[in-house]
């Protein structure tokens, strides 16, 4: 008869030989079942002498816990190398692009914001980022806002520290800022957009606390109110992809002079008078100057040299324009049925 000893070696054997739970509890079974070859070395102790049977059988147990031990560990490693097989099998690879019907699309103010950085992209001028929690010198003093302009009120500004308002760090309240700092860091000639976020205490139908801006700048020597008028009537119709009527109106901005407010015809009915354009038949859309020397100076740029002009428009109102949004609210609720009206096309 084969030997305890041998036994166990080749139930052992058997027990490490399995590649999967079905076969390691075949295994088990035979060994160690109610019928399994060690149970059976147990009920064979009968057969001994009482005085030998004691040692025998705990020697037939060592034997059965020896191969139990084997088995748990094996059960154990095949548990879990299925289970990394199974999370393998479902793994999603997020770098992959978005599924048809799935795809997400981008929010409206960003295809604006595109839009316009590319059309001014295509006559030369790039973009300026700069950050949107800003000092006073570059939010206000560099762009010729004295000290007591109402624009430094608690009424129009976010201040960090609202205990301290009027000094210290602020909500950049337009991108001019990045402006100056975009002049100061570079030599004229220069031409950059500064698009982003901006901060203002307000907030009604057209007005949000946080909106979107889009400020140009170009500076270099015998810059006209001529170009900034056609560079401008350029963008206008290329933006909107018609002829549009535009006006200038005289207006006051402290870092440009002169400065002009613009209109264009409006988008809804040409000109004739609707809702929209409340029966004028013009839309305001930006405001625009020639750089006031004071700005140009206090960004070390020779005011006897160098001429330059600035506008600045909103995003956000472009965007409600070209897309026929009738409130800027809208932009910001993120109610999925308004947003996937701009999927895609
Ligand atoms: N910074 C102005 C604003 O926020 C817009 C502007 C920019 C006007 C440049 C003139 C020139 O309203």
């Amino acid at each position: 008869m084969e030997s305890l000893a041998a036994l166990t070696e080749r139930a052992l054997n058997e027990v490490v030989a399995t590649d999967d739970l079905a076969q390691l509890d075949e295994v088990r079974v035979r060994w160690l079942g109610k019928k399994g070859l060690l149970t059976e070395q147990l009920k064979a102790l009968g057969n001994l002498p009482a005085a030998e049977r004691p040692a025998a059988g705990q020697l037939i147990n060592v034997a059965k816990a020896r191969v139990q031990e084997v088995l748990d560990q094996r059960l154990a490693s095949l548990q879990a190398a299925l289970l990394e097989r199974q999370l393998a099998q479902g793994r999603v690879d997020v770098t992959l692009g978005g599924r048809g019907e799935q795809a997400g699309g981008l929010h409206p103010v960003t295809r604006a914001r595109l839009r316009i950085e590319r059309l001014f992209a295509d006559i030369g001028f790039t973009v300026a980022q700069g950050p949107e929690i800003e000092d006073d010198f570059h939010n206000f003093t560099a762009l010729n806002v004295p000290a007591d302009h109402p624009a430094r009120a608690m009424h129009d500004t976010f201040y960090v520290d609202p205990a301290h308002a009027g000094q210290g760090a602020l909500l950049r309240t337009h991108t001019s800022p990045v402006q100056i700092r975009a002049l100061r860091a570079g030599k004229p000639p220069l031409a950059v957009i500064a698009p982003g976020r901006v901060y203002r205490v307000d907030s009604d139908a057209t007005h949000t606390p946080m909106f979107h801006q889009v400020e140009g700048l170009l500076v270099d020597t015998d810059v006209s109110f001529a170009q900034l008028k056609s560079v401008l009537h350029g963008f206008m119709e290329a933006f909107f992809e018609r002829d549009l009527a535009m006006r200038l109106r005289p207006s006051y901005f402290p870092f440009t002079e002169p400065s002009a407010e613009v209109d264009i015809s409006c988008v809804e009915c040409g000109g004739k008078g609707c809702r929209l354009c409340k029966q004028t038949g013009w839309i305001e859309v930006l405001g625009c100057g020639m750089v006031h020397p004071q700005v140009l100076a206090s960004c070390d740029v020779d005011p006897e040299r160098y001429t330059g002009y600035a506008f600045g428009m909103g995003i956000d109102r472009l965007a409600m324009l070209r897309y026929g949004v009738n409130d800027l609210r809208l932009f910001f609720e993120n109610d999925l049925r308004f947003l996937r009206q701009f999927r895609g096309g």
